[in-house]
């Protein structure tokens, strides 16, 4: 009778103990700050940020260049245009407005663009020299005509090697809950 008194007081022990690590686990998830990031020249991009933030209660946080894109900037049949300069140069770095507070509360960070010749625009570089993202866990999340951001992932761990880059999604039309469920992910 004793033996069974200690094997059902061990178990109850086990179950507590895995109770209080699950609940521990929740809480830092919790506590983790969480911001969602984009840049967007026609609001498509903007659309899905705001929806993402909402389904996972982060800060948004717009990335606004110095000087707004007009058509004839974004007319990527031209090579002479604003945006085709910048994106066949690897090294502009088109200038933003440096808003962002608190940059380093963050602990996890969505960071979403439109895809530009197959990749992100170089104001994405911009941000990533403004705020440091070293130790971060990031994620992308892009709109296209199409095109994947898996170019832009790759390209982006190249360049900052310190960041903690884990996957990219494209999101053209996607719901509160699919972008609630690839979150939670
Ligand atoms: C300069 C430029 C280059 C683009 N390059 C691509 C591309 O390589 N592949 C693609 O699928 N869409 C491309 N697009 C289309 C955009 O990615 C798409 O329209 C995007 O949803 C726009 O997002 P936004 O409204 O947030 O700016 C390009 C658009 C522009 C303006």
């Amino acid at each position: 009778m004793k033996s069974v008194t200690n094997l059902l007081l061990a178990m109850s022990l086990f179950a507590l103990t895995a109770c209080a690590q699950t609940n521990k686990k929740n809480s830092e998830r919790m506590n983790n700050k969480t911001l969602v990031a984009y840049f967007s020249a026609t609001g498509t991009t903007r659309q899905e940020a705001t929806i993402l933030a909402k389904a996972i209660q982060a800060d948004l946080y717009e990335i606004k260049p110095e000087a707004e894109y007009t058509d004839a900037d974004l007319d990527w049949q031209n090579d002479k245009s604003r945006s085709s300069a910048e994106m066949k140069d690897k090294n502009s770095r088109p200038a933003m407005k440096k808003d962002l507070k608190d940059a380093d509360k963050y602990d996890i960070v969505f960071i979403g663009f439109p895809i530009w010749w197959y990749t992100a625009p170089t104001i994405i570089n911009t941000f990533m020299d403004t705020y440091d993202m070293s130790g971060k866990t990031v994620y992308l999340f892009a709109t296209s005509g199409g095109s994947t951001p898996d170019k832009a992932l790759e390209q982006l761990r190249k360049q900052y090697p310190k960041v903690n880059f884990k996957t990219a999604k494209l999101v053209n039309g996607a719901s509160e809950e699919e972008l609630r469920e690839w979150a939670a992910r």
